[in-house]
Parts: structure tokens; sequence; C-alpha cells
């Protein structure tokens, strides 16, 4: 099938990689030429693991090709994937300039019947938006179907994510729009959920929401287990072996962050608001979040006697594991407070410490996750990345001036870093 999706963020690009790779005529167009220069080159303007080689091959084996306008790019397209940005604005509520923006660009190369499809996260009504923006510019409304298509793929395993989703959701107005993406997704053998383009819409704001619900749901069961002596991973476990609550996205922690639960749990209570429904549920899920990481820095701070003067290793800075993306990071946080308390930092991430550079260069940026501790009065565990596991604890604990260990992940065992002859505080225990 010919496709050509606009927009090559997280969203946009694996999702035409992975087309191309299924046999299908990709073309990927972004407007941005740097850009479009470096996946050109085979280069993945983002770190995924997996994106890379398949976007080489996909471009080598001429399946994926590259365009950085929609008039270059849509001619002969049968499928249209928007996959642009939808920030929030500084009222939360999320900003739809570059779907508009697109959705024009689209009116004015459209020739024969194609099917456009949103994969951008957007407010319940968008599809009628296009809708209305293409008829308003010109184009025969039997010319196009408008579809929503939401994507679920997590950072850090988005292709494995793409080719084996739990569930694909397919939103029209008109049934018949919908038999190009049944074929199109068929070879993923995955469920499909055929639906109004409203509900579609609203899906998956509400997934989002819900996960995030369910992640300041167990955090708040950590400060309760922090007060009566409970462990909050046990109880996690406990709750998660009902299947009705289920095991997954119970880890307690410093709290979510990230380009899209952030974005979506702000938008959704902004969406509600105006419909006029206060979501006051989801208000509370956003505050439990932002108390989360604070009150750890707390903790510290109690336990060190204040922050002047202190020297802080941090390991991991990126948002989550396996990717380098530093939106709403909890680390960026933890720096802001400790550098104003006047702590000196030191910190490592193996892909996302670049990025926090630009943003803090007062920060020392170590090239191994054990020169944090080098003569650190505590080290603070933010981002469970896999190779934390290697470090050596009791090595660790030796080079520290005072060997504390703050694990926001519940990472490491306590009965582990203890026997290294660390001093270990964590989440909820
Ligand atoms: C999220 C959703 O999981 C995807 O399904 C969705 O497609 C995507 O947003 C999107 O809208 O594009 P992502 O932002 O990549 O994916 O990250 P998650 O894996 O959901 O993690 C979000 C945050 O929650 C991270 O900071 C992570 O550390 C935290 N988290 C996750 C926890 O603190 N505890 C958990 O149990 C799980």
């Amino acid at each position: 099938m010919r496709i050509a999706v606009i927009g090559t963020g997280y969203v946009g690009l694996v999702t035409g990689v992975v087309m191309a790779d299924l046999g299908n005529d990709v073309v990927c167009i972004d407007n941005n030429p740097d850009k479009v220069a470096m996946l050109r080159q085979g280069k993945s303007p983002i770190f995924e693991p997996g994106l890379e080689p398949l976007l080489q091959q996909t471009l080598r084996n001429g399946q994926l090709r590259i365009a950085e306008s929609v008039a270059e790019g849509l001619p002969g397209a049968e499928v249209v994937i928007i996959a642009v940005g939808t920030p929030p604005k500084e009222d939360g509520s999320p900003d739809l300039r570059y779907v508009e923006e697109v959705a024009r660009e689209i009116a004015a190369a459209l020739r024969d019947y194609t099917v456009i499809v949103n994969k951008s996260t957007v407010p319940v009504g968008t599809g009628d938006l296009v809708e209305r923006i293409l008829v308003e510019n010109g184009v025969p409304a039997d010319r196009f179907d408008v579809v929503s298509n939401p994507e679920f793929l997590r950072e850090g395993s988005a292709v494995e994510d793409t080719l084996h989703p739990d569930r694909i959701v397919i939103g029209v107005n008109r049934r018949e729009a919908a038999e190009k993406l049944v074929v199109l997704y068929a070879p993923l053998e995955s469920s499909m959920i055929i639906t109004d383009r409203a509900s579609a819409e609203l899906i998956k704001y509400a997934a989002n929401c819900f996960l995030a619900l369910k992640i300041s749901y167990i955090n708040a069961i950590s400060r309760i287990c922090e007060r009566c002596g409970a462990d909050v991973g046990v109880v996690a476990k406990g709750i998660g072996a009902d299947a009705r609550i289920g095991r997954q996205f119970l880890q307690a922690g410093l709290g979510w962050g990230g380009s899209c639960l952030p974005k979506d749990v702000q938008g959704l209570i902004s969406i509600a608001n105006d419909l006029g429904y206060d979501f006051d549920l989801m208000r509370s899920v956003w505050q439990i979040n932002a108390d989360q990481a604070q009150h750890f820095l707390d903790r510290l701070q109690e336990r060190l006697g204040g922050f002047s003067g202190k020297a802080i290793g941090i390991l991991g800075l990126a948002f989550k594991p396996n990717t380098d993306d530093i939106r709403h990071a909890i680390s960026l946080a933890l720096i802001e407070r400790l550098l104003g308390g006047g702590a000196s930092v030191a910190a490592y991430d193996p892909e996302a410490a670049s990025n926090v550079r630009a943003l803090y260069p007062g920060v020392r940026y170590t090239a191994s996750a054990p020169e944090v501790a080098e003569n650190a009065d505590a080290v603070i565990l933010v981002t469970d990345w896999p190779e934390f596991r290697r470090i050596d604890l009791s090595k660790m604990a030796e080079s520290m001036r005072q060997p504390i260990l703050f694990d926001g992940r519940r990472f490491f065992y306590r009965a582990q870093a203890e026997a290294a002859g660390l001093e270990y505080h964590t989440i909820g225990s």
C-alpha cells in the first residue's frame, strides 16, 4: 500500500519505518530540513532500540523515502497518516496548530480519494475539524475520509510495540472508511476495535490517564507504607495478582514523566473542563505526581541536614530507561532543587546526558555511573537503566564521602545495598 506519514517524531517515524518494513511503499514527510537530511543519511534523530537499522534497511531497499513537504510526498498516497505534535498550550489544552496546518497542506495536494488517518493524540472533535478544513479548502467531501487511529506505542520499545500492539483502534464515521486500515494492519494479527471517531479519539486520552492514575495510586499507597511500616512492593504484588487490577504500571517510584502522560493528563482535564465536567480525580493524580519527587527530596534534605555544600550524585536522567528523552523527566525537577539549595551535582545517563547538559551546564556529567558517587554525600537513583545492575555497590560505597543511597525506583534490594555498606533509603518501605 502507498502510505505518506506526516511528522517524523516518535510516532510518525516508527510507524513509517515499520510499515515500510512490512512491505508498503512509505514516504515520511517532515518540514524540518535538518531532520530530513539526517533521515536521508539513515540517521535517526531519536534514540530508539532497533529503529536505526530498520530505517537504513528500508531506505536501502527503496520501501521508504523521505520528503520535506506535503506537496512533495503526498501525491500517489492511498493513506495519509498525520503524526504531528500536539504540545500543551499554557493552559494545558492541546495545541492543534500543527494538525490544522497539515490539514491545509493536504487539502492543497489531494487529487484522488485518500484515507486521512489521525495518529496524533487529539481532543474529541479533531477529526471533524480536519474534515471541515479540507472541505473549506475546496476538497470535495467524497474524495476523502478522516479516520482516528490512536497510537499506543511506548518510547524505549516503540518498534516492538508497533509490531505487536495489544489492540488497534480505528474510529470512523463511515464503516467503509475502515477497510484500508484493516488491510494495512492485517499482517500485525492484532485485535481491532472499529468504532466511531469520537470514541476512538477519547480512548487514547482515557488510556494514558488511566496509566497515570495507576502509577499515582501506587505512589500514594507508598506514602502510606512509609508511615506504617508496610512495603509497597509487596502491596503492589498483592493487588496486582488480582486479574481485575493487573500487575503492570504498579511500580512505585519518583513518578511519571515523559512527553505523553503529563501532556495527556493536562489535556484531558482541560478537555473535560471545556465540556463542563470538573475532572478533579485527574487533578489529584497530577498533584500526587508533582509531590512524589519533592517528598523524596525532603527526606534526603532532612537526612543530610540541608543541601548547601553537599555533593549529590544522580544516576539516570532520561524520563525512563532506553530513551534519551528528557521531556518532563523527574531528574530536571531534582537538579533544579538541588542546585537551588546550594548542592553540587554530578550526573550520569547512558543516553540523555547531552540533552540535560544543554539545560544545566553547571552539573558535572560523568563518563560512567560509579563516578557520580566519588566523594558524594548521597547518590540518588532516578532512572532504572538496566546497566546500573552492574554497578559494584561496595566500591561505590567506599568512594563516597557519606555512603548514602536514595533509590527512587526501588531498583536495588535493601539487603544487597546494606551488605555493600550503603545506608539505603527508598520509596514506600
Ligand atoms: C505512554 C503510554 O504508556 C503509551 O501506551 C502511549 O502510546 C504513549 O505514552 C504515548 O501517548 O505516546 P511513554 O510515555 O513512552 O508511553 O512511557 P511509559 O512507559 O508509559 O512511562 C511513563 C512514565 O511512567 C515514566 O516516567 C515511567 O518511569 C513511569 N512509570 C511507569 C512508573 O513510575 N511506574 C510504572 O509502573 C510504570
